[in-house]
C-alpha cells in the first residue's frame, strides 16, 4: 500500500473521506464537497440517519459535481472527546469499505476542525489503521478471482502539518511492517514452517537489520542439558532449535530486557494426544515466539535505543515411537527435574530451558515470556485480554499501559502459593501438570516461575486466546494477529530506550 501525506489535495484520486462531528456537523472541507456535489452529502446523511457517531461511516456513490466516484463521511462523535489514537480504528474501518467499493486510490481530508488532538499524529495513526487493515495472507491462494482481490493501492492524507505526520508515520510502517512479518510467521503452514525453516527465516529477516542471530540445534541444546526442550522435540522427525536474537541498540553498558517466546510450529499433544476436530489450530501454536520475533524486526528497523534479548524455543509436538511418554522425567538446563504427566503440557517445557538459558547467557534485568500457552486461559479471558502474570507489581502496569495504547489489551492474574504447590511432584523436583484442572493458566505461569532466577523481574503473558481471530477486529482482519508486537515495541519504547 503506497501510503503519503500532502498538505493540498493534488492529483486524482477514486474516493474521498471527510469528517462529521456528532449532531451531524460537517467539518469545512466537508462543507466544502456538500455544495459542490449539490448537497448530496446531506441528502445521503438524512436518508442514512447518519449522525456522525463514533466509528460509522457513510458512504456516498457516484456524487455529481466532483471529480471522485465515492465520498466517505466518516464520523468524529464528540471531537473534544477524540485522542490521535482514535483515528487509528478509523483508518482500519476505511480499509474493507473502500476495498467492497473496488476504490484504488482515496484522499482523505483531514482539516483542523477535526479534532482538537494533534493532527499530524491522528493521520498517522489514520494510515496506521488503514494499513494494518490491508493485511491478507494469500500466497497460496492460486485460483482467486480477479474481482475478490483488494483493489485499494494507495491513500493520500491531506492535512496543514504533512511533514510532520510523514515523519511520524515512517516508524509507524516499519512496525506495521514487523505485524505484518508476525502474521505471515503464524499463518503459514506447518509443513512449511518447522523449527529448521522458522529459524532460517529469522535469520534471513534479522540479520541484514543488525540483530545478532545464533541458531542452537541438537548438538548444542544435548550439550547444555536442555532435557526439557529436547523431550518434546524428539519426538518428531524436526529437530528443535533454539534462536537468540541480540539487538545492541542502546549504551553499551545499559541492561538487557529480554523477550521469550514460545514457538511450537505443531501442537499435536504427543501422547497425550489432542482431539482431531479443530487440531489445524494448533499451527498458531507458535504465536509467542512470532511477537518476539516481530518485534526484534520492528525494533532493529526503527534503531531502538535499547539492549534488547530475543530468545525463541522452536520444536513440533509429535507422537511417534521417539516422542516422550507421560510418566518420564527429565532435567532441565536449571538442573531441576522435571515429571511429564501430560505431553500436551509442552509449552512449558520448552519455555522453562529457553528462560534459564537466556537468563544465564545474557543476564537480563527483565525478562517478559510470550506463549499460547493454556486453553484454561481462554476459558478465564476469552478472545478479550491477554493474560499477564509476574513476580513484580511495576512490570504489568507497564505492560498493560503499553498494550491499552497499541490495542492489545492485557489482564493483570494472581499467583499464589497454594498454585505453585500445585506443582510439586512426588517423583521429581516438579511436574508439568497439576493433578486438578483448576487455575490452570496460573499453574502454568506457577511452573514457570520455578526457573526465574532470583533477582530477577518477570512477566509471562499467556496469548491463547489472542494470537488468532475469528472475527474481524480493528486493525486486524479475520486470522493471524500477530499479537504482542506492537506491545513489546511499545514497551520498550515507553521503558527502556535512552
Ligand atoms: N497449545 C496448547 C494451548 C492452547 C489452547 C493454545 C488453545 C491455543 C489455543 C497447550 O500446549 C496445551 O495443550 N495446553 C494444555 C495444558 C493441559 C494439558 C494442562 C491445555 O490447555 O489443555
Ligand atoms: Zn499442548
Ligand atoms: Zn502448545
Amino acid at each position: 500500500m503506497k501510503i503519503s501525506f500532502e498538505k493540498k489535495a493534488v492529483g486524482k484520486a477514486d474516493a474521498v473521506v471527510v469528517f462529521a462531528a456528532e449532531g451531524g456537523r460537517l467539518t469545512g472541507a466537508a462543507q466544502k464537497l456538500d455544495q459542490k456535489s449539490k448537497g448530496a452529502l446531506k441528502r445521503a446523511m438524512k436518508a442514512d440517519a447518519f449522525t456522525g457517531g463514533k466509528g460509522k461511516l457513510l458512504m456516498v456513490s457516484g456524487p455529481a459535481g466532483v471529480a471522485w466516484t465515492h465520498i466517505v463521511v466518516a464520523g468524529l462523535g464528540k471531537p473534544a472527546d477524540l485522542e490521535a489514537r482514535d483515528f487509528e480504528a478509523i483508518g482500519s474501518s476505511l480499509t474493507p469499505l473502500l476495498n467492497r467499493h473496488k476504490v484504488a486510490s482515496v484522499q482523505v481530508l483531514l482539516d483542523d476542525e477535526t479534532c482538537d488532538a494533534p493532527k499530524d499524529v491522528a493521520a498517522a495513526h489514520l494510515a496506521q489503521g488503514l494499513l494494518l487493515n490491508s493485511y491478507r495472507f494469500d500466497k497460496y491462494l492460486t485460483r482467486e478471482p480477479k474481482e475478490k482481490k483488494p483493489t485499494l493501492k494507495s491513500a493520500t492524507v491531506v492535512l496543514s502539518g504533512a511533514a510532520a505526520a510523514k515523519k511520524d508515520f515512517e516508524t509507524r510502517r516499519k512496525v506495521a511492517e514487523a505485524v505484518f512479518w508476525a502474521r505471515d510467521l503464524v499463518s503459514e503452514a506447518p509443513n512449511v514452517l518447522y523449527p529448521e525453516s522458522y529459524a532460517e527465516m529469522i535469520r534471513c529477516e534479522l540479520g541484514p537489520l543488525g540483530v545478532e542471530v545464533k541458531i542452537l540445534g541438537r548438538k548444542e541444546t544435548q550439550k547444555l542439558g536442555m532435557g526439557a526442550l529436547i523431550a518434546v522435540g524428539q519426538g518428531s522427525a524436526r529437530e528443535e532449535k533454539l534462536v537468540t536474537m541480540h539487538w545492541k541498540g542502546g549504551d553499551k553498558n545499559r541492561e538487557n530486557v529480554a523477550f521469550v517466546g514460545k514457538g511450537v510450529t505443531f501442537d499435536t499433544g504427543g501422547i497425550s494426544l489432542k482431539p482431531g476436530p479443530g487440531m489445524w489450530d494448533m499451527k498458531y501454536d507458535m504465536g509467542g515466539s512470532a511477537a518476539v520475533v516481530g518485534a526484534m524486526k520492528a525494533l532493529a528497523s526503527r534503531k531502538a535505543k535499547a539492549n534488547v534479548v530475543g530468545v525463541v524455543a522452536l520444536a513440533e509436538n509429535m507422537p511417534s515411537g521417539t516422542a516422550c511418554r507421560p510418566g518420564d522425567i527429565v532435567t532441565s538446563m536449571s538442573g531441576q527435574t522435571v515429571e511429564i504427566l501430560n505431553t500436551d503440557a509442552e509449552g512449558r517445557l520448552i519455555l522453562c530451558d529457553a528462560l534459564w538459558y537466556c537468563q544465564e547467557t545474557f543476564r537480563p534485568t527483565h525478562i517478559i515470556d510470550l506463549a499460547t500457552l493454556t486453553g484454561a486461559v481462554v476459558i478465564a479471558l476469552g478472545h478479550e485480554y491477554a493474560a499477564v502474570y509476574s513476580n513484580d507489581d511495576k512490570l504489568p502496569q507497564h505492560l498493560i499501559g503499553a498494550g491499552k495504547e497499541v490495542g492489545e489489551p492485557l489482564w493483570h492474574m494472581p499467583l499464589n502459593d497454594a498454585w505453585d504447590k500445585a506443582m510439586d511432584s512426588a517423583a521429581a523436583d516438579i511436574k508439568n501438570i497439576s493433578s486438578g484442572r483448576d487455575a490452570g493458566s496460573a499453574t502454568a505461569a506457577h511452573f514457570l516461575k520455578r526457573f526465574i532466577r532470583k533477582g530477577v523481574t518477570w512477566a509471562h503473558l499467556d496469548i491463547a486466546g489472542m494470537a488468532w481471530t475469528e472475527k474481524d477486529r480493528p486493525c486486524v482482519p479475520k486470522g493471524a494477529v500477530g499479537f504482542g508486537v506492537r506491545l513489546l515495541d511499545r514497551y520498550v519504547a515507553e521503558y527502556c530506550e535512552e
